[in-house]
């Protein structure tokens, strides 16, 4: 991203003209942005037995996923339908993981015949799959008894999340795996997403290394996704390097003493790719209430509902006014018919924003939509999904069409 002329590019590429070129509202991905938090996160982590899972659920383009398989990434998939297109993109089943979260039979069916390792996190769950798959390799999604995240929502971890086995059910594990001949070659845990203060994350680390302890056949520990990224500008970034000496450090003591190198795990989703991704939209309309002055695009929450559904902030540009000597305050709002419809808004609900003077017609540019932006999108008042295009070093690429109406029948 870079400004010129007080406009916005891109991927080198002028904002307007992409919306011009691919109409809006348009999301917008740079490829390199993507590539370089893989590798940040990857060369942070000075452990030399890594893998990265991608956490497919932040963005599933193909295109996406082929860029990240290129760089030798995994995937952490959550459906067979993440797996469909993982395996379209490219990827080999064995660097996929299924954390299914109350699975179907028919979910863990298709993770057999597509010879995908599960991990389970519930004993309910462990039962069915040995059932189906006795005698096989599972992995255990444990719940350490700390969670952390940006929303309640996204807290995965402790006694009020669905997720995962209670740390202390150690016992009732070994009876359900030992029923089934399953061996428990991974743990893993997952407590939240959207973490920029580590201490809970490291916690948590050593609930599971101690659960560890127990299960004598691993291949590896995961310790999950949840990296946060900063929505705000100024707001302090994660200090990955840090982080990644103290994850080495907490594992590299772990495996010393279970007397075997292990894989140590990871599952970003939101680090790798929010930044990247950009919402388009134009402005449409223009108007005032004793309270506020709102700007209205063409585009909703049904595009981006992470401001509507948690209050999340997320900076708005103006793309093509980036000239912030003279400012408005102002509401950005979306098209879709509920007041909270906004994208301008923080944990409190709507708040007004100084930005450059913004007319209809400007293009504006909602930041950190790379990461359950598209995801999350849906047809609501039967918009059609938006494109979306892939942008590096002036090219632009489409990666995925604008719904046509036949598609909403
Ligand atoms: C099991 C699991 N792993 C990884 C992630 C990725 O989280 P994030 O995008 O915050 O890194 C999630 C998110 O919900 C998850 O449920």
């Amino acid at each position: 991203m870079e400004t010129i002329n007080n406009k916005l590019f891109l991927g080198g590429i002028s904002v307007e003209e992409l919306t011009e070129k691919y109409s809006s509202p348009l999301y917008v991905y740079e490829e390199d942005k993507i590539i370089g938090q893989y590798n940040k996160l990857k060369n942070a982590i000075i452990y030399p037995k890594t893998r990265i899972y991608y956490a497919a659920k932040a963005n599933t383009n193909i295109e996406i996923l082929k860029v990240l398989n290129k760089e030798g990434c995994g995937i952490d998939a959550v459906s067979p339908e993440e797996i469909y297109i993982s395996k379209k993109a490219g990827f080999d089943s064995s660097n996929i993981l299924f954390t299914g979260n109350n699975a179907s039979e028919e979910d863990f069916k298709y993770c057999i015949e597509n010879d995908v390792l599960v991990n389970i996190g519930s004993l309910e769950q462990i039962e069915l799959y040995g059932k189906l798959n006795p005698n096989s390799k599972i992995s255990i999604r444990i719940n350490p008894d700390v969670g952390a995240g940006h929303h309640d929502h996204c807290i995965t971890g402790g006694p009020n999340s669905k997720f995962g086995v209670y740390f202390d059910k150690i016992d009732k594990i070994k009876e359900v795996i030992e029923k089934y001949n399953l061996t428990v070659v991974g743990i893993h845990e997952h407590i939240g997403s959207g973490i920029l203060d580590t201490s809970k994350f490291l916690l948590a680390m050593d609930v599971l290394l101690k659960v560890a302890k127990s299960f004598d056949n691993l291949e590896f520990i995961d310790f999950g996704g949840g990296i946060g990224v900063p929505y705000r500008p100024g707001e302090k970034q994660l200090d990955i390097e840090e982080f990644g000496k103290a994850i080495s450090d907490k594992f590299n003591d772990f495996c010393s003493s279970y007397g075997k190198e292990l894989y140590l795990c990871l599952e970003p989703g939101r680090y790798i790719v929010a930044e990247a991704g950009f919402l388009l939209a134009k402005v449409v309309n223009k108007k005032s209430t004793p309270n506020h002055v709102f700007v209205g695009i063409n585009t909703g929450f049904n595009h981006l509902i992470r401001p509507a559904m948690y209050g999340s902030y997320h900076h708005v540009l103006n793309a093509s006014n980036m000239d912030t000597r003279e400012e408005e305050k102002l509401v950005v709002a979306g098209n879709v018919c509920e007041s909270g419809d906004v994208f301008t808004q923080n944990e409190d609900g709507i708040e007004d924003r100084m930005m450059p003077k913004t007319k209809v017609g400007d293009v504006l540019a909602i930041c950190n939509a790379g990461a359950y932006g598209f995801s999350m999108a849906s047809n609501y008042n039967s918009r059609r999904l938006p494109a979306e295009v892939i942008v590096s070093k002036g090219e632009a690429k489409i990666i995925r069409e604008r719904q046509s109406l036949e598609d909403l029948l």
